[in-house]
């Protein structure tokens, strides 16, 4: 069942039935100022960072749910609805949401009354827009109250929720004219406030949630809506709130457009009163100024969506697969620009004040978004390098407004620091950048200790090397990729986190995971400092690297795959004499990726074990047998209930290592084939079983093992999309950015003829097209620039701002 329809053309998901299994959201803003928006309004905005200065009050889990956001209420005589259906429900006459790249568009219709919403934030502008248009479609002329409403979150998420017995007492608020201000504890240490504004007279307003809602009354009621008289409330603590009230005549067929800003302002110690007691609103009337005018408006909407228009013309591909191409195009590129924003930290599964930016989170959402926008990803790689610390680890996250390192969510998980090999060099292949190895970059953001970002990447190497355990593999640290797997952990008490709880000092526990990851970045970092002239440190990374294969076909296969790990006693994981988790798609995905094995036909068999084993309908399951019992030696991931998240579900993030696995073998048929049983777009008809948006990628996807296998879960903020971008972009259809050459190796399904792609890179445009006449999966025959042959299949890089043919032959 579906609820809605892509809109290719105007890039955006067009939900009809707004009673969807599960709030869809978008995501407001791209640079410091954010909102989460679902389809029916909710949600909530926040400046940086959503846990120290959240704008607007959000209830996560609550009844029902996604209740509170931006809404809009119609008082039409004894008829009262919302153009977003929510929070009054009353029922439409027409509705549709339309989530679009950094804007929302809602429509109601209610008895002959059309309101339309567009919410966005203008690009470099500290504020969200709601643009309002109220259109008369009756014959006759209409009069009726337009109330608005936002509920002020008291900046810090966390304690708004929970240091009630002071925040009640706490919140202050400012009306002046049709703005009302939020300034609460601006009088001490806060040199920011928020405003909520319309261009239009009030015909009233309230700021005290409980006198607008009346008490006892949700969102759905309140009292002034209901009644028609806002109440001119004034917040001395408890709840503000922000409503406006305005009296809207139409004749037939008129239309009135409102524009609505929500912003934040910053003013210097020296320059924050108007007078005592008066917050000086100089910033925000210019922000108010700016977007007084329809004109404005649309001037900063053209904006964003030419903004847009930009991100998206650096990978185009027509396969004649139209889902495959509104993927690849629009909505996975789409989301991973979400990811390198807000990394793991807000969603409507992340709460805002749980998660900032992780480590190996973020260095790896940088492959899905280097492309978009080099220059910020340049700062995110030196600003992860920071949080390294000397020995080569590092902190597992930091908050985006400090950009501190934090250990709130554990720390020593050693995949993290290999990732900074990853993100490194995919920045420089996209840039050509090699001036990042020399800039100066902290350790743990100490300015004393900095060394050049080429040293952080080598203490990232060594830090493996550093620590190897009894077979000479990687030793785990807490845990690996997957946060689950704690073989060092023995919690017991119900009370403490698996993530931070105290681990046992062992050196034994190795991981598989990291063995392969190590060899495959190991040489990465190898390549790199062949290619700047370092042959000494390139030929000792590689002797280091060699000993981990051995070490690998030595003590880490099993028969027929790759095994997982060494728990602490040295016993194996993840092989045939283990009673459940005989299999992990980890380390077949990263072994494989490296092709650890190849010659020996061991890459063969582990895919084919992978096929055999984790495979179901909706997609590569995590492990197989499904833990059933709590193994204290393993940890987190033999807690959860079979077919969920770590334990047996499909988690999307890894399902691309094993198609990336499948193109080292050439089986371009089996890539796709596990591509498309996990891309949002193919599984649009199943929207009512999948529930989430079939817009973006979920983390994870209930396994077969679960009680509803195909449930999905946690959507948006996944490394899953940054990883399938990566997987289909440069594995299947097969371009690659190098050094030196814009690389071409595709590994497609046989069936298909061929396709195009026109990539922009370096500044050049290479209009690409792969013909496939002698439907192989992979293998290049020859290839033209510009009419002529070249020898090899790089593609020397041109001047910037030319424009170049490519035709591919494969066979
Ligand atoms: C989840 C992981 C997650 C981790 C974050 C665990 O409970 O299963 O997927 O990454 O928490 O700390
Ligand atoms: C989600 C976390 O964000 C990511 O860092 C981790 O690798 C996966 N869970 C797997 O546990």
């Amino acid at each position: 069942m579906k609820f809605g329809h892509f809109d290719d053309l105007a890039r955006e998901y067009v939900i009809t039935n707004p009673r969807t299994p599960y709030p869809w959201i978008n995501y407001l803003g791209n640079e410091d100022f954010f909102g989460l928006i679902s389809h029916t309004a909710g949600g909530y905005s926040f400046y940086k960072d959503a846990r120290f200065r959240r704008l607007t009050r959000y209830r996560y889990n609550n009844v029902p749910w996604d209740d509170g956001g931006r809404y809009f209420y119609i008082q039409d005589g004894d008829c009262v609805w919302s153009p977003g259906w929510k929070p009054v429900r009353t029922e439409l006459d027409e509705y549709s949401c339309r989530h679009g790249m950094s804007y929302t568009i809602i429509k109601g219709v209610k008895r002959g009354i059309e309101a339309e919403a567009v919410f966005f934030v203008p690009l470099n502008t500290w504020a969200e827009v709601h643009r309002l248009t109220l259109t008369n479609r009756s014959r006759a002329a209409r009069a009726f109250k337009l109330f608005s409403f936002v509920e002020w979150c008291l900046w810090n998420a966390h304690d708004d929720m929970n240091n009630l017995q002071r925040n009640f007492s706490t919140g202050e608020v400012e009306v002046d004219g049709s703005a009302i201000y939020h300034k609460t504890e601006y009088r001490e240490r806060r040199d920011h406030y928020a405003f909520y504004a319309v261009n239009a007279p009030l015909a009233g307003f309230d700021t005290d949630r409980d006198t607008f809602l009346g008490p006892y009354n949700g969102f759905d009621r309140p009292a002034a809506v209901i009644e028609g008289k806002p109440r001119n409330s004034e917040a001395h603590g408890w709840s503000p709130i922000a409503s406006h009230c305005v009296d809207i005549r139409l004749k037939p067929g008129e239309a009135k457009t409102l524009v609505f800003v929500l912003g934040y302002v910053e003013n210097a110690a020296e320059e924050k009163w108007e007078r005592k007691g008066v917050i000086n609103k100089a910033k925000a009337r210019g922000l108010i100024d700016r977007f007084a005018t329809a004109a404005g408006v649309d001037a900063a909407f053209q904006e964003l969506r030419a903004f847009w228009d930009g991100l998206l013309s650096h990978y185009v591909l027509r396969s004649g697969d139209e889902r495959l191409d509104r993927m690849v195009n629009i909505w996975n590129q789409y989301q991973c620009m979400v990811t390198f924003n807000l990394s793991r930290s807000a969603s409507y599964f992340e709460t805002g004040i749980g998660r900032g930016l992780g480590f190996r989170d973020s260095n790896q959402d940088l492959v899905g978004f280097v492309h978009q926008v080099p220059e910020r990803a340049r700062q995110r790689i030196l600003d992860l390098a920071a949080t390294q610390f000397a020995d080569g680890s590092a902190y597992h996250q930091y908050q985006p407004l400090t950009k501190r390192g934090n250990s709130d969510i554990g720390g020593n998980f050693n995949d993290d620091p290999l990732w900074l090999i990853l993100s490194t060099t995919a920045y420089i292949k996209e840039t050509g950048d090699f001036s990042i190895l020399d800039e100066q970059v902290p350790f743990d953001n100490d300015e004393h200790t900095a060394q050049s970002h080429f040293e952080h990447l080598k203490r990232s190497v060594h830090h493996t090397v550093d620590n190897l355990g009894p077979h000479g593999l990687p030793l785990i640290g807490r845990a690996d990729w997957n946060d689950c797997l704690n073989l060092n952990c023995f919690s017991n008490d119900p009370n403490e986190s698996f993530q931070t709880t105290g681990n046992r000092a062992g050196r034994t526990a190795e991981s598989l995971m990291i063995a392969g990851q190590f060899v495959l970045y190991g040489r990465e970092f190898a390549a790199l400092c062949r290619r700047i002239g370092k042959e000494d440190e390139a030929a000792r990374t590689q002797e280091h690297v060699d000993r981990m294969v051995n070490a690998v076909l030595a003590h880490g296969w099993d028969g027929a795959w790759f095994l997982r790990a060494y728990d602490f006693f040295g016993k194996k994981v993840g092989s045939k004499e283990n009673e459940e988790g005989k299999i992990f798609i980890e380390s077949q995905g990263l072994c494989t990726m490296a092709g650890i094995g190849l010659v020996e036909g061991k890459v063969v068999q582990a895919l084919d074990a992978v096929r055999e084993r984790l495979d179901c309908d909706f997609g590569l399951l995590l492990n197989q047998p499904a833990f059933t019992r709590y193994l204290i030696e393993y940890g987190e991931i033999s807690s959860y209930p079979q077919g969920y998240k770590e334990n047996a579900a499909v988690f999307c993030h890894n399902n691309p290592w094993i198609m990336i696995g499948e193109t080292v073998l050439g089986r371009g048929d089996r890539a796709f084939e596990y591509y498309r049983k996990i891309a949002p777009a193919y599984l649009e008809e199943i929207s009512d079983l999948h529930k989430l948006e079939p817009y973006v990628y979920a983390q994870m996807v209930a396994g077969r093992d679960a009680y509803r296998p195909g449930e999905a879960k946690n959507s948006w903020l996944t490394g899953t999309a940054a990883w399938n971008y990566y997987a289909i972009t440069q594995f299947i259809l097969g371009i690659k950015p190098g050094y030196d050459a814009l690389d071409i190796d595709p590994c497609i399904p046989p069936a298909w003829d061929g396709f195009t792609v026109t990539r922009v890179f370096r500044g050049a445009t290479y209009d690409i097209e792969v013909r496939n006449p002698r439907h192989v999966s992979k293998g290049i025959r020859q290839v033209s620039v510009d009419g002529k042959i070249i020898a090899g299949r790089s593609i020397p890089i041109a001047d910037p701002g030319t424009q170049h043919r490519v035709i591919v032959e494969l066979g």
